[in-house]
């Protein structure tokens, strides 16, 4: 944060502003009571710069026109009145002065506001970004999903049949009639579920909540939300995962966009190959979390590795590049890293790390 910045958290206290009145004053009696040949005067630079730590455009424009004001008052009340050329000289010097650094001022403070939009646009856009990746990865999902909820609610009408029947009978049986409406009940919650955990994902202003999350459940949720996806390649995916120091701060969300972006750009570099996908977790040093996703598919592109990571960065024609830059933000926001590296076989391997935390312990 430069010195122009007026904000508030860099807003001096009171007691700033008072000593930058005192000084002003202080200036206007020195600069009256002394000599012509001592220009004391120039010293209202120094209020102006001290100004510009609490005042906007026209407060300073105002504090430089009421310096300017001083410093033609004090010229004209000092005790021998202005009578030489240099005497004038001076004090045009001081004006000159006072208006530099006016305008140099404003200039800065103006350059600092656009910087500030600027930042503020950027932080936006990324949000924008973040959602359409979400969205566009849902897309893709689509299919998967409407398979998954098939399977509850398909069980659910052969359990209602199953209760029509037992009802249907000379002799009912409640019993068994009354089992079966359990089931359905079961059913239709575990079809509600896989909505609630989709519903989070592509509202787009759900507030960034950081919660105690377990990695390993979120893994395993991902797996089920794209166990159809992997199952229409005929890519089966396995999972080697570490008890220990497995929960992090973190928000849910955020980290299953992750989770999903690596595991669908495994199993998307396995689509004409074949392989098998491979997700780990465990412990790393310095109490951090380490989780990778593998894969034995066609490997990072060759000599652009690098990359990779950039936003727009794809090499496939539906691609939208967005998904490692976002992934690899979200990651970082959570004080962690994300990379890359190409398997000694075949395909590739991401890594990323988050800090545990503290009473991740299980149990
Ligand atoms: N598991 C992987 N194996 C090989 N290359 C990958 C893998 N994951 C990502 N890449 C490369 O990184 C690029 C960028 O990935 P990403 O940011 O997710 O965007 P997209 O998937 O839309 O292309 C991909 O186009 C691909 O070239
Ligand atoms: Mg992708």
């Amino acid at each position: 944060m430069s010195i122009w910045t007026a904000d508030e958290r860099n807003a001096p206290s009171a007691l700033f502003r008072a000593a930058t009145a005192a000084l002003a004053v202080g200036i206007f009696i020195s600069d009256t009571a002394t000599h012509e040949d001592i220009e004391v005067a120039v010293l209202y630079v120094a209020i102006v710069l001290m100004s510009a730590r609490f005042l906007r455009t026209r407060g300073l424009m105002a504090v430089a026109a009421g310096c300017i004001g001083l410093t033609v008052i004090s010229a004209l009340l000092t005790p021998a009145p202005i009578s030489t050329l240099t005497d004038v000289a001076n004090t045009l010097i001081t004006i000159s002065a006072i208006i530099v650094t006016a305008f140099l001022v404003l200039q800065g403070q103006s350059a600092d506001m656009r910087l500030q939009e600027e930042r503020e646009r950027l932080r936006h856009m990324e949000e924008d970004l973040a959602h359409v990746n979400r969205v566009s990865t849902l897309g893709e999902l689509a299919a998967s999903l409407s398979h998954e909820l098939k399977q509850p609610i398909t069980a659910a009408i052969t359990n209602a049949n199953t209760c029509l029947r037992w009802l249907k009978r000379d002799q009912p049986d409640i019993e068994e009639a009354s089992a079966a409406a359990t089931r359905i009940v079961q059913d239709g919650n575990r079809a509600a579920d896989i909505m609630d955990r989709l519903r989070s994902f592509y509202t787009k202003d759900t507030p960034v909540a950081r919660e105690l999350v377990d990695v390993n459940d979120l893994i395993r949720e991902m797996l089920t939300l794209l166990r159809s996806e992997a199952n229409r390649y005929a890519i089966p995916m396995r999972t080697d995962l570490g008890f220990e120091l497995s929960r992090v701060s973190a928000d849910r969300v955020q980290l299953q966009q992750v989770l999903m972006n690596l595991m669908l750009n495994g199993i998307e570099a396995m689509r004409d190959t074949g392989g098998e996908l491979i997700v780990r977790s465990g412990p790393r040093d310095k109490g951090q979390l380490l989780v990778s996703v593998s894969d034995t598919g066609v490997g990072l592109p060759a000599d652009k590795a690098d990359h990779i990571f950039n936003a727009f960065f794809t090499t496939k024609s539906q691609g939208s590049g967005m998904g490692l830059a976002i992934s690899r933000s979200i990651v970082e926001s959570h004080g962690g890293t994300l990379w890359a590296a190409s398997n000694p076989g075949r395909g590739a391997t991401f890594h990323f790390t988050l800090p545990a935390a503290a009473d991740s312990d299980p149990g």
